[in-house]
């Protein structure tokens, strides 16, 4: 029974529309599993960290004042855009929902594109603006009149909200919503164990590190962590904002360490004193140490 409704709904398309939707299926999937797997996806103070990568595009998004928002619930949006892409994809290959899937993948494909890819340039070696596109040649093939006779494709493709007074249309987007969690839960499990550093781990080689210099690391205890090497020696602080938990950053120009969730703001040559917003006490130190030729952890 569901196969031959999957079966119906890839006969149901000229050949382009199916091309899109193979491609585009298969890669949001992709997509979603590679954050499943991904150690550092969902781990504050990773580099890969949801809420590094939002603290990331903030310099240059034009869209800085929602991502603000966004990063203060980061491990929230990560599970939402890994769900989201799995139950897109999932839903694009089974054909539940199609319209509403394509809709969504459009959205997001808009999103990335106002915030991951926005400053890449010239804008075309960035791929989330021609995703957008083919998003949205999907959604219009699904409305589109087709062939001699003229036909629009089936209601329930073209139907972007999906019909909730018919059952069984429930219980294939239950489906859809069960297969996403369980794709998140399977690429969970095969993650690889994160390694912590322990004493004694090298940060970075001497040589490598002159005065004036900062680098983002991960502490012992998992989070991240910014180290620095100035003319008084090298001392280290943690990446987590002692207001709510945001990941801090190091700014050249303002010399500071600062918070992008509500504009804390720390001083780094002055034990991390709190010299601006909520934050109620610097930043927590983290030891490290000038041994032979690294500078490592303790
Ligand atoms: S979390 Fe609020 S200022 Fe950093």
């Amino acid at each position: 029974m569901a196969r031959s409704y999957v079966a119906r709904s890839w006969s149901s398309h000229p050949i382009a529309t199916s091309l899109l939707r193979l491609w585009l299926g298969a890669t949001w999937i992709f997509a979603g599993w590679n954050k499943a797997t991904d150690t550092g996806f969902l781990s504050p103070g990773s580099s890969h960290y949801i809420g590094t990568q939002l603290t990331g595009y903030l310099n240059s998004s034009p869209i800085s004042f929602f991502l603000r928002h966004l990063i203060e619930h980061a491990t929230l949006v990560g599970w939402f855009v890994m769900l989201s892409e799995f139950a897109i994809g999932i839903a694009v290959l089974t054909g539940v929902a199609l319209s509403l899937a394509a809709f969504g993948g459009f959205t997001m494909s808009i999103g990335l594109w106002l915030s991951a890819s926005w400053s890449v340039h010239p804008y075309f070696l960035g791929s989330d603006s021609a995703y957008a596109v083919l998003w949205l040649v999907l959604l219009l093939s699904l409305h589109q009149k087709s062939g001699k006779s003229g036909q629009r494709g089936s209601l329930r493709d073209s139907r972007i909200i999906p019909d909730v007074t018919d059952r069984r249309e429930v219980m294939r987007l239950l489906g859809v919503g069960v297969a996403a969690v369980a794709g998140a839960f399977i690429g969970g499990t095969l993650k690889k164990k994160v390694v912590l550093p322990v004493s004694g781990t090298p940060i970075v080689k001497l040589a490598d590190f002159p005065v004036g210099s900062t680098k983002n690391f991960q502490a012992a205890d998992g989070n991240g962590a910014i180290l620095f090497r100035t003319k008084a020696g090298v001392f280290a602080y943690s990446a987590v904002c002692t207001h709510q938990g945001c990941i801090v950053s190091y700014s050249a120009s303002s010399h500071l360490i600062e918070c992008p969730c509500h504009g804390a703001a720390y001083d780094p040559n002055k034990g991390a004193a709190v010299v601006a917003g909520p934050a109620p006490a610097p930043l927590a130190k983290i030891k490290v140490a000038i041994a032979g030729s690294n500078i490592v952890q303790l």
